[in-house]
């Protein structure tokens, strides 16, 4: 890393999310973030919260699954600022609930669009710049339903067990290469606004510290960056004390 590397995250949300706490981290550490999300709003309010902070944001507003919009993502975020990107994290995902039996082709398939293929199209992008310098880092936001399949998670495991498959082959393939290629399991609910506000009864019922924490994530999100190249974590599992697994 140097002052003027560039990060860049796809699938920001609320500023209380996963996606708008590894933005604000990324940037108090001194990189400029592409904050790359579907609703403008949201990437505003990230955006303007690191440059009110002091820190360097650029906002885009991305379908990440949608080819042209990701190659011009990352083709806008080589230009427009100085520096080298040097962090990619995949973080778009939609935990989209349904069984076998009453589901459309249509819904399984675009859950699949948003936690795999927009996986595939991000880290091939982020690769295809970070090969030539052999050097990088390609984070995935995995769940729960990365490693199990539930009766109504259908979709959702099959697309993020999709998505951890593409992490490791990725991984193998270009870890000798320079490229640090990793996937987080997140094994719980998540302490930001899409469970404490869009779900307070459950967020209450999980109790002091039964969320998974934004600051915990940001940390360990980092200290993946951050890792010498002849120390790679590939995968990381995080969970509250009071989650049984
Ligand atoms: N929330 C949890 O409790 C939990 C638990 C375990 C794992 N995870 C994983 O953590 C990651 C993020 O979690 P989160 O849902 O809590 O949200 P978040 O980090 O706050 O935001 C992620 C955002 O991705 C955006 N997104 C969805 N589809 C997209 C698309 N096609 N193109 C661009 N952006 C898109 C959504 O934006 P809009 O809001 O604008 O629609 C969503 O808010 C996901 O991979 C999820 O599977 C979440």
């Amino acid at each position: 890393m140097s002052d003027k590397s560039k990060a860049i995250v796809v699938g920001v949300g609320p500023r209380v999310g996963l996606g708008g706490a590894l933005c604000e981290r990324f940037a108090r550490e001194g990189l400029h973030v592409f904050v790359a999300g579907r609703t403008p709003e949201k990437v505003e309010a990230v955006v303007m919260a690191i440059r009110n902070g002091g820190g360097r944001a650029t906002g885009v507003v991305v379908d990440t699954t949608r080819e042209q919009g990701v190659i011009a993502l990352f083709d806008r975020a080589e230009k427009s600022a100085e520096g080298v990107l040097d962090l990619v994290v995949y973080n778009a995902g939609n935990a989209a609930l349904g069984q076998v039996h009453d589901m459309e082709a249509s819904f399984f398939e675009e859950v699949w669009r948003v936690g795999c293929l927009g996986g595939f199209l991000v880290g091939r992008e982020a690769v295809r710049r970070m090969l030539p310098r052999g050097r990088g880092t390609v984070l995935f936001t995995g769940a729960t339903a990365s490693l199990r399949g539930k009766p109504n998670t259908t979709a959702f495991a099959a697309a993020k067990a999709g998505l951890r498959s593409l992490a490791q082959s990725m991984a193998r393939a270009y870890g000798p290469q320079g490229i640090h290629v990793a996937h987080v399991i997140i094994d719980g609910g998540i302490a930001g606004d899409k469970i404490v506000k869009g779900i307070p009864q459950f967020a209450q019922a999980m109790g002091e510290d039964g969320l998974v924490s934004l600051t915990g994530l940001a940390d360990a999100y980092w200290y993946l960056y951050r890792q010498p190249r002849a120390a790679w974590t590939h995968e990381l599992d995080l969970r509250t004390f009071k989650e049984s697994f």
